[in-house]
Protein backbone atom coordinates (compact mmCIF):
# COMPACT_ATOMS: atom_id res chain seq x y z
CA UNK A 1 0.00 0.00 0.00
CA UNK A 2 0.75 3.69 -0.81
CA UNK A 3 1.77 4.71 2.87
CA UNK A 4 2.63 1.09 4.17
CA UNK A 5 5.34 1.88 7.39
CA UNK A 6 4.84 5.27 7.49
CA UNK A 7 3.83 7.12 10.93
CA UNK A 8 1.67 9.92 10.85
CA UNK A 9 0.50 12.21 13.77
CA UNK A 10 -2.86 13.88 12.83
CA UNK A 11 -3.40 16.73 14.76
CA UNK A 12 -7.41 17.96 15.02
CA UNK A 13 -7.79 21.86 16.39
CA UNK A 14 -11.31 23.30 16.92
CA UNK A 15 -13.71 24.03 14.04
CA UNK A 16 -17.27 22.25 12.50
CA UNK A 17 -14.35 20.52 9.87
CA UNK A 18 -12.95 18.20 12.41
CA UNK A 19 -15.84 15.94 11.76
CA UNK A 20 -14.32 15.76 8.49
CA UNK A 21 -10.96 14.29 10.54
CA UNK A 22 -12.46 10.92 11.25
CA UNK A 23 -13.12 10.74 7.74
CA UNK A 24 -9.21 11.44 6.95
CA UNK A 25 -8.16 8.54 9.71
CA UNK A 26 -10.17 6.13 8.08
CA UNK A 27 -8.88 6.98 4.59
CA UNK A 28 -5.21 7.42 6.31
CA UNK A 29 -5.43 3.82 7.56
CA UNK A 30 -6.61 2.13 3.88
CA UNK A 31 -3.28 3.30 2.66
CA UNK A 32 -1.55 1.67 5.23
CA UNK A 33 -0.24 4.20 7.40
CA UNK A 34 0.00 4.22 10.83
CA UNK A 35 -2.00 7.50 12.41
CA UNK A 36 -1.72 8.73 16.41
CA UNK A 37 -4.51 11.25 16.80
CA UNK A 38 -3.88 14.09 19.14
CA UNK A 39 -6.32 16.70 19.72
CA UNK A 40 -6.79 20.27 21.36
CA UNK A 41 -9.24 20.90 24.06
CA UNK A 42 -11.68 22.93 21.15
CA UNK A 43 -11.47 19.87 18.93
CA UNK A 44 -13.26 17.89 21.79
CA UNK A 45 -15.82 20.29 21.46
CA UNK A 46 -16.83 18.78 17.72
CA UNK A 47 -15.49 15.43 18.15
CA UNK A 48 -15.05 12.69 20.83
CA UNK A 49 -11.38 11.25 21.79
CA UNK A 50 -13.42 7.77 21.22
CA UNK A 51 -14.41 8.45 17.38
CA UNK A 52 -11.04 9.03 16.50
CA UNK A 53 -9.61 5.60 18.78
CA UNK A 54 -12.06 3.74 17.39
CA UNK A 55 -10.74 4.54 13.88
CA UNK A 56 -7.35 5.04 14.42
CA UNK A 57 -7.35 1.97 16.58
CA UNK A 58 -4.66 3.87 19.10
CA UNK A 59 -5.93 5.87 22.17
CA UNK A 60 -5.89 9.60 21.35
CA UNK A 61 -3.20 12.50 23.01
CA UNK A 62 -5.11 15.52 24.89
CA UNK A 63 -2.75 16.84 27.06
CA UNK A 64 0.81 17.55 27.59
CA UNK A 65 0.10 15.80 31.02
CA UNK A 66 -0.82 13.02 29.75
CA UNK A 67 0.50 9.82 32.12
CA UNK A 68 0.32 7.22 29.63
CA UNK A 69 3.67 8.23 27.79
CA UNK A 70 6.81 6.55 30.20
CA UNK A 71 8.62 9.72 30.54
CA UNK A 72 6.23 12.23 30.68
CA UNK A 73 6.69 14.01 27.37
CA UNK A 74 4.12 13.14 25.41
CA UNK A 75 5.11 16.21 22.91
CA UNK A 76 8.63 14.73 22.14
CA UNK A 77 7.37 11.05 21.87
CA UNK A 78 4.69 12.17 19.72
CA UNK A 79 6.85 13.85 17.05
CA UNK A 80 9.83 11.41 17.53
CA UNK A 81 7.51 8.61 16.61
CA UNK A 82 6.49 10.80 13.34
CA UNK A 83 7.53 11.07 10.02
CA UNK A 84 5.18 13.76 8.82
CA UNK A 85 2.30 15.80 11.05
CA UNK A 86 -0.54 16.94 9.23
CA UNK A 87 -3.03 19.39 11.44
CA UNK A 88 -6.65 19.25 10.31
CA UNK A 89 -8.40 20.92 10.63
CA UNK A 90 -6.08 24.00 11.79
CA UNK A 91 -8.01 26.87 13.28
CA UNK A 92 -7.47 30.42 12.90
CA UNK A 93 -6.32 30.46 16.24
CA UNK A 94 -4.00 27.35 16.56
CA UNK A 95 -1.95 28.89 13.06
CA UNK A 96 -1.34 32.17 14.93
CA UNK A 97 0.16 29.94 17.85
CA UNK A 98 2.22 27.96 16.14
CA UNK A 99 3.44 31.13 13.88
CA UNK A 100 4.73 32.39 17.01
CA UNK A 101 6.03 29.17 18.47
CA UNK A 102 4.12 29.32 20.82
CA UNK A 103 3.98 26.51 23.26
CA UNK A 104 0.86 26.37 25.59
CA UNK A 105 -1.02 23.00 24.60
CA UNK A 106 0.24 19.53 23.86
CA UNK A 107 -0.29 20.09 19.67
CA UNK A 108 1.36 23.24 19.76
CA UNK A 109 4.43 21.75 21.77
CA UNK A 110 4.30 18.86 19.63
CA UNK A 111 4.37 21.20 16.63
CA UNK A 112 7.49 23.69 18.04
CA UNK A 113 9.67 20.01 19.24
CA UNK A 114 9.43 18.09 15.85
CA UNK A 115 11.69 17.38 13.83
CA UNK A 116 9.70 16.14 10.48
CA UNK A 117 7.44 18.23 8.19
CA UNK A 118 4.47 19.89 8.77
CA UNK A 119 1.43 20.00 6.71
CA UNK A 120 -1.83 21.53 7.73
CA UNK A 121 -5.41 21.99 6.07
CA UNK A 122 -6.37 25.56 7.88
CA UNK A 123 -10.09 25.66 8.11
CA UNK A 124 -11.98 28.51 9.48
CA UNK A 125 -14.99 31.10 8.53
CA UNK A 126 -14.05 33.77 5.49
CA UNK A 127 -13.28 36.43 7.25
CA UNK A 128 -10.54 34.58 9.64
CA UNK A 129 -9.31 33.77 6.80
CA UNK A 130 -8.89 36.84 5.02
CA UNK A 131 -8.27 38.88 8.24
CA UNK A 132 -4.59 40.09 7.91
CA UNK A 133 -3.45 38.90 10.70
CA UNK A 134 -4.31 35.22 9.67
CA UNK A 135 -2.44 36.03 6.35
CA UNK A 136 0.60 37.18 8.17
CA UNK A 137 0.64 34.30 9.84
CA UNK A 138 0.16 32.10 6.74
CA UNK A 139 2.90 33.50 5.15
CA UNK A 140 5.24 33.20 8.13
CA UNK A 141 4.53 29.64 7.98
CA UNK A 142 5.35 29.04 4.19
CA UNK A 143 8.45 30.94 5.17
CA UNK A 144 9.17 28.75 8.49
CA UNK A 145 8.76 25.85 5.60
CA UNK A 146 5.24 24.50 6.93
CA UNK A 147 2.93 22.90 3.97
CA UNK A 148 -0.32 24.21 3.07
CA UNK A 149 -3.16 22.15 1.39
CA UNK A 150 -5.93 24.83 0.91
CA UNK A 151 -8.32 26.06 2.36
CA UNK A 152 -10.55 26.03 -0.77
CA UNK A 153 -13.91 28.89 -1.54
CA UNK A 154 -17.21 27.20 -0.79
CA UNK A 155 -20.47 27.32 1.38
CA UNK A 156 -19.38 27.32 5.22
CA UNK A 157 -21.04 25.95 7.71
CA UNK A 158 -21.98 29.41 9.16
CA UNK A 159 -24.16 30.06 6.12
CA UNK A 160 -21.21 32.05 4.54
CA UNK A 161 -19.75 31.67 1.23
CA UNK A 162 -16.05 32.06 0.47
CA UNK A 163 -12.27 30.86 0.89
CA UNK A 164 -11.97 29.05 4.65
CA UNK A 165 -13.10 25.82 3.67
CA UNK A 166 -10.98 22.61 4.75
CA UNK A 167 -9.80 20.58 1.44
CA UNK A 168 -12.22 17.47 1.33
CA UNK A 169 -10.11 14.39 3.25
CA UNK A 170 -9.74 12.56 -0.02
CA UNK A 171 -7.28 15.47 -1.39
CA UNK A 172 -5.59 15.98 1.87
CA UNK A 173 -4.85 12.11 1.52
CA UNK A 174 -3.34 12.60 -1.62
CA UNK A 175 -0.90 15.48 0.02
CA UNK A 176 0.37 13.19 2.04
CA UNK A 177 0.82 10.81 -0.52
CA UNK A 178 2.46 13.31 -2.22
CA UNK A 179 4.91 14.03 0.05
CA UNK A 180 5.86 10.74 0.40
CA UNK A 181 6.51 9.77 -2.95
CA UNK A 182 9.98 9.62 -4.47
CA UNK A 183 10.05 13.12 -7.06
CA UNK A 184 11.74 10.92 -10.19
CA UNK A 185 9.93 13.06 -12.78
CA UNK A 186 10.81 16.57 -10.59
CA UNK A 187 10.13 19.82 -13.41
CA UNK A 188 9.39 17.29 -16.07
CA UNK A 189 6.43 18.66 -18.34
CA UNK A 190 4.57 15.55 -18.91
CA UNK A 191 1.57 15.35 -21.22
CA UNK A 192 -1.15 12.43 -20.69
CA UNK A 193 -4.11 11.47 -22.57
CA UNK A 194 -7.01 9.43 -20.66
CA UNK A 195 -10.90 8.56 -21.18
CA UNK A 196 -13.13 7.82 -24.25
CA UNK A 197 -13.42 9.98 -27.49
CA UNK A 198 -17.02 10.67 -27.98
CA UNK A 199 -17.56 10.65 -32.44
CA UNK A 200 -20.82 12.76 -32.76
CA UNK A 201 -23.20 10.78 -34.99
CA UNK A 202 -25.95 13.97 -34.86
CA UNK A 203 -25.85 16.68 -32.12
CA UNK A 204 -27.10 14.16 -29.60
CA UNK A 205 -25.67 10.70 -30.43
CA UNK A 206 -22.29 9.38 -30.76
CA UNK A 207 -20.00 6.70 -30.97
CA UNK A 208 -17.51 5.64 -28.05
CA UNK A 209 -16.48 2.84 -25.83
CA UNK A 210 -16.10 1.59 -22.07
CA UNK A 211 -12.98 3.24 -21.00
CA UNK A 212 -13.86 4.44 -17.69
CA UNK A 213 -10.50 7.32 -17.67
CA UNK A 214 -9.84 5.66 -14.44
CA UNK A 215 -5.92 4.38 -15.58
CA UNK A 216 -4.95 7.52 -17.67
CA UNK A 217 -6.21 9.49 -14.47
CA UNK A 218 -4.15 7.44 -12.14
CA UNK A 219 -0.90 7.91 -14.60
CA UNK A 220 -1.55 11.52 -14.43
CA UNK A 221 -2.23 11.48 -10.60
CA UNK A 222 0.93 9.48 -9.82
CA UNK A 223 3.08 11.58 -12.46
CA UNK A 224 2.10 14.48 -10.69
CA UNK A 225 2.70 12.76 -7.13
CA UNK A 226 6.36 12.26 -8.91
CA UNK A 227 6.96 15.72 -9.03
CA UNK A 228 6.03 16.18 -12.99
CA UNK A 229 4.37 19.32 -14.28
CA UNK A 230 1.02 17.84 -15.82
CA UNK A 231 -1.50 18.11 -18.75
CA UNK A 232 -4.10 16.19 -18.81
CA UNK A 233 -6.14 16.01 -22.06
CA UNK A 234 -9.22 14.04 -21.43
CA UNK A 235 -12.13 12.68 -23.00
CA UNK A 236 -15.77 12.90 -20.76
CA UNK A 237 -15.34 10.78 -17.65
CA UNK A 238 -16.59 11.57 -14.15
CA UNK A 239 -13.88 12.31 -12.44
CA UNK A 240 -11.97 15.33 -11.21
CA UNK A 241 -8.62 16.12 -12.12
CA UNK A 242 -6.00 14.72 -9.36
CA UNK A 243 -4.83 17.98 -7.33
CA UNK A 244 -2.24 20.34 -9.36
CA UNK A 245 -2.72 18.78 -12.63
CA UNK A 246 -3.76 20.91 -15.55
CA UNK A 247 -6.66 19.26 -17.33
CA UNK A 248 -7.78 20.55 -20.37
CA UNK A 249 -11.65 18.82 -21.44
CA UNK A 250 -11.84 17.22 -24.99
CA UNK A 251 -14.49 15.31 -27.01
CA UNK A 252 -13.92 13.71 -29.69
CA UNK A 253 -10.28 12.69 -31.66
CA UNK A 254 -10.07 15.85 -33.68
CA UNK A 255 -10.30 17.93 -30.52
CA UNK A 256 -7.91 15.49 -28.57
CA UNK A 257 -5.51 15.12 -31.87
CA UNK A 258 -5.38 19.24 -31.93
CA UNK A 259 -4.70 19.55 -28.23
CA UNK A 260 -2.61 17.31 -27.68
CA UNK A 261 -0.37 18.61 -30.74
CA UNK A 262 -0.50 22.05 -29.63
CA UNK A 263 1.37 20.75 -26.54
CA UNK A 264 3.09 17.74 -27.44
CA UNK A 265 6.28 19.98 -28.70
CA UNK A 266 6.86 21.11 -25.56
CA UNK A 267 6.54 18.62 -23.77
CA UNK A 268 9.36 15.75 -22.24
CA UNK A 269 6.99 13.39 -21.99
CA UNK A 270 3.78 11.94 -23.95
CA UNK A 271 1.54 9.03 -22.23
CA UNK A 272 -1.27 8.28 -24.39
CA UNK A 273 -3.91 6.34 -22.13
CA UNK A 274 -6.78 7.51 -23.96
CA UNK A 275 -9.33 5.14 -26.19
CA UNK A 276 -9.07 6.76 -29.15
CA UNK A 277 -11.47 6.05 -31.34
CA UNK A 278 -10.48 4.47 -34.96
CA UNK A 279 -13.02 6.00 -36.86
CA UNK A 280 -15.43 8.97 -36.79
CA UNK A 281 -18.86 9.93 -38.42
CA UNK A 282 -18.00 11.23 -41.90
CA UNK A 283 -21.49 12.35 -42.36
CA UNK A 284 -22.25 13.86 -38.78
CA UNK A 285 -25.65 15.71 -39.00
CA UNK A 286 -26.38 19.03 -38.05
CA UNK A 287 -29.79 18.43 -36.53
CA UNK A 288 -31.06 15.41 -34.96
CA UNK A 289 -31.66 12.32 -36.93
CA UNK A 290 -35.58 11.66 -37.45
CA UNK A 291 -36.77 8.08 -37.25
CA UNK A 292 -39.50 8.71 -39.80
CA UNK A 293 -37.57 10.71 -42.63
CA UNK A 294 -35.57 8.22 -45.02
CA UNK A 295 -35.84 5.10 -43.79
CA UNK A 296 -32.31 3.85 -41.69
CA UNK A 297 -29.59 6.22 -41.81
CA UNK A 298 -26.04 5.10 -43.22
CA UNK A 299 -23.32 6.03 -41.38
CA UNK A 300 -20.44 6.76 -43.12
CA UNK A 301 -16.89 6.24 -41.22
CA UNK A 302 -13.35 8.26 -42.03
CA UNK A 303 -10.12 7.13 -40.01
CA UNK A 304 -9.18 9.47 -37.26
CA UNK A 305 -5.43 10.16 -36.45
CA UNK A 306 -2.99 8.18 -34.53
CA UNK A 307 -2.46 10.72 -32.30
CA UNK A 308 0.24 8.86 -30.46
CA UNK A 309 2.20 7.84 -33.86
CA UNK A 310 1.92 11.09 -35.21
CA UNK A 311 3.82 12.44 -31.86
CA UNK A 312 6.49 9.77 -31.81
CA UNK A 313 7.41 11.11 -35.40
CA UNK A 314 8.01 14.23 -34.47
CA UNK A 315 11.09 15.68 -34.41
CA UNK A 316 12.85 16.41 -31.32
CA UNK A 317 9.09 14.95 -29.66
CA UNK A 318 8.68 13.78 -26.26
CA UNK A 319 9.64 10.26 -24.74
CA UNK A 320 6.41 8.37 -25.93
CA UNK A 321 4.33 6.13 -24.00
CA UNK A 322 1.35 4.07 -25.25
CA UNK A 323 -1.28 1.57 -23.83
CA UNK A 324 -2.38 -1.52 -25.73
CA UNK A 325 -5.69 -3.16 -24.56
CA UNK A 326 -6.04 -6.63 -26.31
CA UNK A 327 -7.87 -9.21 -25.62
CA UNK A 328 -5.90 -11.82 -26.78
CA UNK A 329 -2.31 -12.39 -28.05
CA UNK A 330 -0.83 -9.73 -25.63
CA UNK A 331 2.63 -10.02 -25.82
CA UNK A 332 2.62 -10.22 -29.76
CA UNK A 333 0.24 -7.45 -30.43
CA UNK A 334 1.49 -4.90 -27.99
CA UNK A 335 5.33 -5.61 -29.08
CA UNK A 336 4.03 -5.19 -32.93
CA UNK A 337 1.98 -1.59 -31.86
CA UNK A 338 5.37 -0.39 -30.23
CA UNK A 339 7.62 -1.33 -33.33
CA UNK A 340 4.69 0.51 -35.50
CA UNK A 341 3.87 3.23 -33.55
CA UNK A 342 8.04 3.29 -33.12
CA UNK A 343 7.42 4.11 -29.37
CA UNK A 344 10.03 2.98 -26.73
CA UNK A 345 7.67 1.92 -24.48
CA UNK A 346 4.43 0.46 -24.23
CA UNK A 347 1.90 -0.63 -21.21
CA UNK A 348 -0.25 -3.88 -22.44
CA UNK A 349 -3.39 -5.20 -20.34
CA UNK A 350 -5.66 -7.65 -21.32
CA UNK A 351 -8.92 -6.54 -21.68
CA UNK A 352 -10.88 -9.54 -19.59
CA UNK A 353 -8.69 -8.57 -16.11
CA UNK A 354 -10.70 -5.68 -15.83
CA UNK A 355 -12.20 -2.42 -17.97
CA UNK A 356 -13.06 0.03 -16.20
CA UNK A 357 -12.24 -1.50 -12.50
CA UNK A 358 -9.46 -0.41 -9.95
CA UNK A 359 -7.85 -3.14 -10.39
CA UNK A 360 -4.92 -4.53 -13.76
CA UNK A 361 -3.00 -6.36 -14.87
CA UNK A 362 0.11 -4.77 -16.71
CA UNK A 363 3.25 -5.73 -18.40
CA UNK A 364 5.77 -3.46 -19.66
CA UNK A 365 7.12 -3.66 -23.04
CA UNK A 366 10.35 -2.26 -24.14
CA UNK A 367 13.52 -2.51 -25.80
CA UNK A 368 14.48 -4.99 -23.07
CA UNK A 369 11.88 -7.15 -23.03
CA UNK A 370 8.67 -7.73 -21.20
CA UNK A 371 8.19 -6.43 -18.26
CA UNK A 372 5.09 -7.98 -15.96
CA UNK A 373 3.83 -6.53 -13.15
CA UNK A 374 1.85 -8.06 -10.05
CA UNK A 375 -1.81 -7.14 -10.54
CA UNK A 376 -2.54 -3.92 -8.54
CA UNK A 377 -4.97 -1.20 -8.00
CA UNK A 378 -4.63 0.99 -11.06
CA UNK A 379 -2.80 3.78 -8.41
CA UNK A 380 0.23 1.65 -7.27
CA UNK A 381 0.42 0.05 -11.14
CA UNK A 382 0.54 3.92 -12.22
CA UNK A 383 3.12 4.82 -9.86
CA UNK A 384 5.72 1.74 -11.12
CA UNK A 385 4.93 3.11 -14.64
CA UNK A 386 5.44 6.40 -13.82
CA UNK A 387 9.04 4.66 -11.74
CA UNK A 388 9.94 3.11 -15.38
CA UNK A 389 9.39 5.85 -17.49
CA UNK A 390 11.95 7.77 -15.36
CA UNK A 391 14.70 5.09 -15.15
CA UNK A 392 14.35 4.87 -18.86
CA UNK A 393 14.51 8.53 -19.41
CA UNK A 394 17.31 9.10 -16.81
CA UNK A 395 19.76 10.91 -18.97
CA UNK A 396 17.84 12.46 -21.39
O1 LIG B 1 -3.56 1.55 -32.24
P1 LIG B 1 -4.16 1.31 -30.93
O2 LIG B 1 -5.40 2.07 -30.70
O3 LIG B 1 -4.37 -0.09 -30.53
O4 LIG B 1 -3.01 1.84 -29.93
C1 LIG B 1 -3.27 2.18 -28.65
C2 LIG B 1 -2.39 3.33 -28.24
O5 LIG B 1 -2.37 4.35 -29.22
C3 LIG B 1 -2.91 4.00 -27.00
O6 LIG B 1 -1.80 4.50 -26.30
C4 LIG B 1 -3.78 5.11 -27.54
O7 LIG B 1 -3.94 6.16 -26.61
C5 LIG B 1 -3.01 5.55 -28.77
N1 LIG B 1 -3.87 6.03 -29.87
C6 LIG B 1 -3.82 7.37 -30.23
N2 LIG B 1 -4.59 7.81 -31.29
C7 LIG B 1 -5.39 6.97 -31.96
C8 LIG B 1 -5.44 5.63 -31.58
C9 LIG B 1 -4.67 5.19 -30.53
O8 LIG B 1 -3.09 8.15 -29.62
N3 LIG B 1 -6.12 7.44 -32.96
Amino acid sequence: MELTGKRIVLGVTGGIAAYKAAELVRLLGRTGAEVQVAMTEGATHFVTATTFQALSGRPVYLDQWDARMPNAMAHIDLSRQADLIVIAPASADFLARIANGMADDLLATMVLARDCPLLVAPAMNRQMWENPATQRNVRQLGEDGVAFIGPVSGEQACGEVGAGRMVEPEDIVEAVIAHFAPKCLAGRKVLITAGPTFEAIDPVRGITNLSSGRMGYAVARAARQAGAEVTLVSGPVAFSPPQGVDRINVRSALDMHAAVLARAADSDIFIAVAAVADYRVANAAEHKLKKDHGGVPAIELVENPDILAEVAALPEGPFCVGFAAESRNLDDYAQAKRRKKNIPLIAGNLIQDGFGGDDNRLVLFDDAGSHPLTPAPKAVLARQLIEHIAKLTGNR
